[in-house]
């Protein structure tokens, strides 16, 4: 669009163009393949599904207005999009991660990368000096979310910006919590912005998806090339799923973080649950961070609960509301115990180091009422004894 809108406009008219019909919505392109005029002669720029499709075009072309970056690409899940990034490195290259991460994206470097001896580091820089003294000549990335997952730790993205800037060090935040209704990583010095569109971008709990949004012309032209090269694409139907959910980001956002402020006021005053870890209190570490880089807090949130592993199980069998479930960002509120679920990957060492302990239980706050979802969680807490 020549005309440069605003967030809640962007994400209902960007994805649009000229079809046949006048529609209001545009059409899934399903084909796999395009017939050419002559040989070697396309039709716009596709010849072949994997390597183009409009129904993608509108896709990546809206998530990249969003993002306000200059280049984006959609790919079938999150972690396909970073394992496509990290094809951009090679072996003795050394990549810095957040130490508190996804860890299905730790697994990538642990189990899947190692074999190709890319080097990475987990560095804890919610204190950006501490990352500053670990750059070394092969260090090639930074990579982190922010929130963080599961501890909601905030990292200041443009102090780790001006630490990496003139010294080769891509910077790389993963803004699957945050959204690009919440934050800008691009518009703060980041390179590049990776997201998990199955969790707030899809909303609904029904579609797996991944993106990388960039205004590097050089890196996106190597990334679209591996994109197409792997060939870990969105198929068209997941393309229209996200187009259409992106239309709603906004007040969905928007409610979940009203819905999370109320629900982080109730658990603060509850006498069971020991502390509460959400960037929108005050009391929160990276608040005044957060405040800064956010336009409001989200709705994720992470909070101790003060029983043993037994009865956390037993405060989540009376719930009636919150779904025992992984994954986030859907309408539905979802709860789970990293422990036992997303983070039971990693060694119990593994997770002590990083802060996670066996009472840490993470909620996805969905957009249903905040009076009932309170009254949910208020009776399973009774329950505890
Ligand atoms: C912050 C974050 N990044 C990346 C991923 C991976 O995304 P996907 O499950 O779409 O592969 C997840 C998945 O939970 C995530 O929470």
């Amino acid at each position: 669009m020549s005309k440069k809108y605003r967030f809640e406009t962007l994400a209902i008219h960007e994805g649009f163009g000229d079809f046949t019909f006048n529609p209001v919505m545009p059409p899934i392109y399903v084909s796999t393949t395009y017939k050419q005029p002559e040989p070697g002669v396309f039709v716009g720029r596709y010849d072949y599904g994997r390597t183009a499709n409009p129904t993608r075009d509108l896709l990546e072309k809206t998530l990249t207005a969003l993002e306000n970056g200059k280049f984006g690409l959609a790919f079938s899940s999150g972690c396909s999009a970073i394992t496509t990034l990290l094809h951009l490195f090679g072996s003795g290259d050394r990549i810095i991660l957040g130490h508190d991460l996804y860890a299905g994206t730790y697994r990538l470097f642990r189990s899947v990368f190692l074999k190709f001896n890319l080097e990475y580091k987990l560095v804890k820089f919610s204190n950006p000096e501490n990352l500053a003294k670990e750059i070394t000549d092969n260090t090639k990335m930074v990579f982190f979310e922010t929130p963080t997952n599961p501890l909601l730790d905030i990292i200041d993205i443009e102090a780790v910006a001006q630490i990496c800037k003139n010294r080769g060090v891509l910077v790389c935040v993963d803004n699957t919590f945050a959204t690009p209704y919440l934050q800008n990583p691009l518009d703060l010095g980041a390179d590049l912005v990776v997201h998990s569109s199955t969790k707030y971008l899809g909303g609904h709990s029904d579609v797996i998806g991944g993106a990388i949004i960039t205004n590097d012309q050089e890196i996106f032209t190597k990334l679209q090339f591996l994109q197409n090269a792997i060939g870990a694409v969105p198929s068209p139907f997941d393309c229209f799923l996200l187009l259409r959910s992106l239309k709603t980001l906004s007040i969905r956002m928007e409610r979940h973080s009203e819905n999370a402020r109320k629900i982080a006021d109730f658990l603060v005053s509850h006498p069971k649950v020991k502390q509460v870890r959400y960037p929108g209190l005050p009391s929160h570490p990276g608040h005044s961070i957060a405040k800064k880089q956010m336009r409001d807090f989200g709705g994720m949130m992470s909070f101790e609960i003060d029983a043993n592993l037994d009865q956390i199980k037993h405060f989540l069998a009376h719930l009636k509301l919150f779904f025992i479930a992984e994954s986030l960002g859907g309408v539905e509120s979802l709860i789970e115990v990293p422990a036992l679920m997303t983070h039971a990957y990693l060694s119990p060492e593994e997770r002590a180091a990083v802060g996670i302990t066996d009472g840490l239980v993470r909620l996805s706050v969905g957009i249903e009422s905040y009076l009932d979802l309170i009254e949910d969680l208020q009776n399973s807490l009774d329950k505890i004894s």
